[in-house]
């Protein structure tokens, strides 16, 4: 009997262009998992149009006071809707709040998050912007386990990317996207299949 695919959730705050990548790699079956739920704090979010029109589902959380973090109710909630989904493996992309002990604590090292730039340089928001004003030659994006810090959790996988002299923060973070779009999908790939 073949066995069951890997049940992955999927918490994004943007435009998805990671969960997009991720979609493709199962489609493409270099990726063998089911998002089986996504999940966004923000109920504009492209995210949660991309994973409708692909018929996955996905709902907003409520809103939340706090800027940076969920308040434990809600962050409760969306761990109560993961666990329904029966995910087993919690992946942020482009989430932009802290995971605290709801979570964390439901999904024991199963949190995962994608950072655009080599961790530990460049932590937090813009981290393309802040590698352009430290002047950074390289930078690049990290797959690591998600902690309850800002970006501080064991690093898992990360790919370079050259900074050019010509290099706007735009320039620099998309072509940064596009080496996120191959490492998250590959490196998930790995995790959720140690035996292969
Ligand atoms: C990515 O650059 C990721 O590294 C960061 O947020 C961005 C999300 O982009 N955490 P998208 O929503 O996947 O397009």
């Amino acid at each position: 009997m073949l066995k069951p695919l890997p049940k992955i959730g999927i918490l994004g705050s943007g435009s998805g262009s990671n969960f997009a990548a991720i979609a493709r790699a199962i489609a493409e079956t270099r990726l063998h998992a089911e998002i089986a739920l996504v999940l966004s704090d923000n109920p504009e979010a492209g995210i949660l149009q991309k994973a409708r029109a692909l018929n996955i589902a996905a709902e907003a959380l409520p809103k939340s006071k706090f800027r940076t973090k969920l308040e434990p109710e809600i962050e409760a909630l969306a761990a109560e809707k993961l666990m329904l989904a029966e995910v087993e493996w919690v992946v942020l992309a482009g989430y932009m709040r802290l995971i605290k002990a709801p979570l964390l604590e439901r999904f024991p090292n199963r949190v995962i998050n994608i950072h655009p730039s080599l961790l530990p340089s460049f932590p937090g928001l813009e981290a393309w912007t802040q590698a352009l004003e430290a002047k950074a030659t390289v930078t690049g994006c990290t797959v690591h386990w998600v902690d309850a810090g800002m970006d501080t959790g064991e690093i898992i996988a990360q790919a370079k990317v050259h900074v050019l002299e010509s290099d706007t923060p735009a320039s620099l973070h998309a072509r940064i996207q596009v080496a996120e779009h191959t490492l998250y999908p590959a490196t998930l790939e790995r995790l959720l299949h140690p035996e292969i």
